[in-house]
């Protein structure tokens, strides 16, 4: 553990008050404004909470991937639009720079980050390319000692308030996979980006995501991760890997959280004569509930555990990411059960939460997108 596990449980106390007195009773006014307010953001901003990742060198916290999800199981208890803000910054947001960046990059831009000046957005996503990330079109042109880049990037979450893109883009027009992308880090401020209108979504209402449009936008040639062409691939794959564990982590926060409040309902609602948490249906939804989201729970710590003992965790990131996304959508579906009407109406946090849940199945790699990671590492003997 990087920080101690007596630092790491006060952690976690002062998230879970904030996550419950906080960010719980606001949920219903970020649905219906499509926003977090930015006094809860500023509280985010004095908690720390942009600085986790950040290694100590650099202002923040530096959490191993352990610590990382043990507070993701508290904060992710709270709708996933919260966790959107500072956890994409300080995620795939950012991480290109911790993984890859020169140690210029990482003095110049993590400060920054740690203290929650910069808000970072991750643009891999093109109108073209989604789950084939590798195709993408964007083209980044070297002048001088800079690149100018061009290209649309789509569902970029965090873009109408990032003040930093990690942005992945192709340098050797030569070659059409992999190898020809390159990662670069894009201030918001460099004169040609356009962001697009905000993106209205079925459900994480409060987490922004829009199109962002480079035209003839000047990068220093300094800003290339790594400092090198044809690795931002690579990079773009390490930052998910990553991010996987950090998704799944949140399912299972955020199962655990429709869990309490499937059996908090089935305590107090009458039906037949009995609270229908007696009914031994209802136990069953709570138990596999229960049993699927423990089971999520463990392997994610069992990844992180890995991922911090230097072993290679790719495959059991996707492991992680497809198992803890479905388990979650189950557990959404069983908590509308429970409730039954009631878990329909928009009056009651199921109808919401399991629009929210449903979101973590698709990004950071669709379902199938896992299963062909794991799959092709055991057929090709990974
Ligand atoms: N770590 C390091 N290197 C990796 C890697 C990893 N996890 N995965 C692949 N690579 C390397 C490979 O070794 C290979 O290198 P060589 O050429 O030197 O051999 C290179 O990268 C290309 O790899 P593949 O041949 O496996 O590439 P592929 O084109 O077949 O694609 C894929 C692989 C798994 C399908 C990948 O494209 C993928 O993960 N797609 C899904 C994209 C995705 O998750 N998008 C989500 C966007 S982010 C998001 O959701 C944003 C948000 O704001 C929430």
């Amino acid at each position: 553990m990087a920080l101690g596990s007596d630092v790491v449980a006060q952690l976690r106390d002062t998230i879970a008050r904030f996550v419950d007195e906080r960010l719980i009773p606001a949920e219903k006014r970020v649905e219906e404004e499509d926003r977090v307010p930015p006094e809860i953001v500023a509280e985010m901003k004095r908690l720390g909470l942009f600085g986790l990742t950040v290694p100590q060198d650099y202002g923040g916290l530096g959490l191993s991937m352990e610590e990382e999800v043990l507070v993701a199981f508290e904060f992710s208890r709270a709708a996933p639009a919260f966790r959107s803000i500072f956890g994409t910054t300080i995620g795939i947001g950012s991480q290109g720079i911790v993984i890859d960046g020169t140690p210029e990059q990482k003095e110049k831009y993590l400060p920054r980050i740690a203290s929650g000046e910069l808000i970072c957005s991750f643009a891999l996503t093109e109108p073209e390319a989604g789950s084939d990330a590798a195709s993408l079109k964007t083209r980044a042109r070297r002048d001088g000692d800079h690149y100018v880049i061009d290209g649309t990037k789509r569902f970029i979450t965090n873009a109408p308030v990032a003040g930093l893109f990690t942005v992945m883009a192709r340098t050797d027009p030569e070659n059409k996979g992999a190898g020809g992308v390159s990662a670069f880090i894009v201030e918001r401020d460099t004169p040609g980006i356009t962001i697009g209108k905000i993106d209205k979504k079925m459900g994480q209402k409060g987490s922004m995501t829009a199109d962002v449009i480079f035209e003839n936008c000047r990068v220093p040639a300094a800003n290339i991760i790594g400092g090198r062409e044809g690795m931002g691939f690579k990079t773009a794959m390490k930052v998910l890997d990553r991010g996987r564990i950090g998704i799944a982590a949140s399912c299972v926060a955020l199962a655990e959280r429709l869990i309490a409040e499937a059996v908090t309902y089935a305590r107090e609602r009458k039906q037949f004569g009995k609270k229908i948490g007696e009914f031994q249906l209802v136990q069953a939804m709570l138990a596999d509930s229960r049993a699927e989201c423990y089971a999520g729970r463990a392997m994610v710590l069992d990844a992180a555990r890995r991922r911090d003992a230097g072993e290679d965790i790719r495959v059991l990131a996707s492991c992680c990411k497809l198992f803890c996304s479905e388990m979650v959508g189950r557990v959404a579906d069983r908590t509308v059960q429970v409730f039954g009407g009631a878990g329909y109406m928009a009056e009651y946090p199921a109808e919401r939460l399991y629009r929210d849940a449903r979101l973590f199945r698709i990004y950071e790699g669709t379902s199938q997108i896992q299963q062909l990671v794991i799959g092709r590492a055991m057929v090709e003997g990974d």
